[in-house]
Parts: structure tokens; sequence; C-alpha cells
């Protein structure tokens, strides 16, 4: 009995601060469906092309992607274009180089650039900085099969603007309904039309959102269709070794059991 109620208290202790905290994340994030998403999600390869394409003619006027190097680019599991459009991308782009103490044409074993904006976060990892979506409560469950939710989180930001803008001290915040806090210091980057595709996928805001956060999923997580094939093949491998155990057990006890004398 006094069991019971000890284990009763802990539960109640453990589950009523969740609540609260849960009621005070005011920001509104859409759960977007991504094609990542759930034990066996992939990465949308056409997706991530898209994506690409939009960070570079928009984001990454203020953004940086620090710690994704260019040759990633063409790594089969993420935008996978060919090696040459690889070699053209990166040949685009102005490197810094220490040794020359000059600008270069980049090549595949540097990295997209840093930040324009000092204001702007660098983006390599922001969808795994921002994975409260779908956790970090529960389970995990919900993290399984519904994503750790950092790419909802930049999607809801890209589509969450209001229109109102204000002024404070000297900077101006634009309402938005994902941002926690509502004001945001990003004017809204991205609206509808703004980039066309060679194979004329639409172009509204509400798909480049997605499409771009996508992207900024593989980013964060280049290895992730690998990883889940890793871990499907751990959880099958040691479902036949169970089968296996438990065959092996009977057999080796069935001697024993079935003995007359005892
Ligand atoms: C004109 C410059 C500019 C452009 C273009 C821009 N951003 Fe930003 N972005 C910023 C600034 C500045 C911040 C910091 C805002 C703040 O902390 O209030 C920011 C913040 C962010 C954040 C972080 C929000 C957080 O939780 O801290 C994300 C995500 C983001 N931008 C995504 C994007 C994406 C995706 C694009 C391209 C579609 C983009 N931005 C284009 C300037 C820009």
């Amino acid at each position: 009995m006094l069991r019971k109620t000890a284990i009763a208290a802990v539960l109640a202790a453990a589950l009523v601060p969740a609540a609260p905290l849960l009621a005070a994340d005011e920001n509104h994030v859409t759960d977007f469906s991504f094609s990542f998403e759930g034990p066996f999600g992939k990465y949308d390869q056409h997706q991530l092309q898209r994506g690409l394409q939009i960070y570079t003619e928009v984001c990454a006027a203020c953004h940086g992607l620090r710690y994704v190097p260019l040759r990633t680019l063409a790594d089969p599991g993420g935008p996978a274009i060919s090696e040459d459009a690889m070699r053209a991308y990166a040949a685009e782009i102005d490197v810094y180089d220490p040794e020359e103490d000059d600008y270069r044409p980049g090549t595949p074993p540097d990295h997209f650039p840093t930040s324009n904006d000092e204001n702007a976060p660098d983006l390599s990892m922001m969808a795994k900085a921002r994975a409260g979506f779908s956790g970090p409560y529960g389970l995990g469950l919900n993290q399984l099969f519904k994503g750790i939710g950092g790419a909802e989180y930049i999607a809801s930001i890209l589509t969450g603007y209001t229109g109102e803008d204000k002024e404070e001290a000297g900077a101006i915040l634009y309402e938005n309904t994902a941002f926690p806090g509502g004001w945001i210091g990003m004017a809204p980057p991205l609206f509808d039309e703004q980039v066309d595709f060679a194979d004329e996928h639409p172009n509204d805001l509400t798909s480049m959102a997605q499409d771009v956060s996508a992207f900024l999923m593989w980013t964060a997580e280049p290895k992730m269709m690998a990883r889940k094939q890793a871990g499907f093949t751990g959880v099958l491998f040691l479902a036949i070794l169970t089968v296996l155990l438990f065959l092996t057990n009977k057999r080796l006890w069935t001697p024993v059991k079935h003995r007359k004398d005892i």
C-alpha cells in the first residue's frame, strides 16, 4: 500500500510540472508532413534540390552553412546533384584562402560560406537546434513517427508572418506566430513565386517553405537515411537472434524436462 502511494506521488510530481511548461510554449508550429518522417522515412531528393536552390537564391544572402562541406551536395541520400554540378556550384562561391590572403573560387572540400549578416545565425544545425516540437516530452514515440520537429519549426517561421512590424531600440521586429516571443528580427524572406524551378514545381510560399526546411534538415542530419537503415537492420537482427535463442533454449532443456526419474 505504502509502496503504491509512493509510486503515485512520484508519478504525480513528475507529470505536473510538464503541463505548465507546455502551456507556456505559445509559439505556434504547424505539423507539416515531411517525407523523412517515420522509421522508414527518406529524404526526397528533388525536394532537397529545390531547397538548395531556394537557400542559394534567398537565404544565403544573410545566412551561412559553415559546417556543410560543398562536396556532400553530390553524396547519395542528399540532394545528390551530379559531380559536375557540385563542382560548378562550388566554383561560384568565393572562398577566402588565408595562405594566399585572397579570395579564390570554391572547391569540393570547401564549406559553404559563413553568415553575411552578423545577426543572422548559421543554419547548418538549426533544424536540430530547434527540435523541441513533438518532444522532448513523453516516451519519444512522437519523434520516432513524426520526426524531431526542427523542419516544421523552420517552415512555420517562414509562413508565420502576420504582416505587422514595430521598431524597438532602433531595430525593426516582425510579428511571427511561430517565433518564441512573437517578434523576430528577420524580415519576411520568402514570398510566393520568388524562385522558379526548372521542372515548374509549385512555387507558392507554403511549398517553398517546406522545401527549404527539408534541405536544412538534411544539412543538420545528412546521414539520417543511413542511420535509419542501420537501426532497422539492427532490430531485424535482434528479432532473428531472439527466435534462435528461444528455439535453442527449448531444445537444450527438452531432455531435462522430460526425464522420468525425477
Ligand atoms: C535579410 C537577411 C535574411 C534573409 C534573406 C534570411 N534571413 Fe533568416 N534570419 C535573419 C536574421 C537577422 C535572423 C535573426 C532574427 C532574430 O533572432 O530575431 C534570422 C533568423 C532565422 C532563423 C532562426 C530563428 C530562431 O529560432 O532563432 C531561421 C530558421 C531563419 N532565419 C531561416 C531563414 C531561411 C530559411 C531563409 C531563406 C528562405 C532566411 N532565413 C533568409 C536574416 C535573414
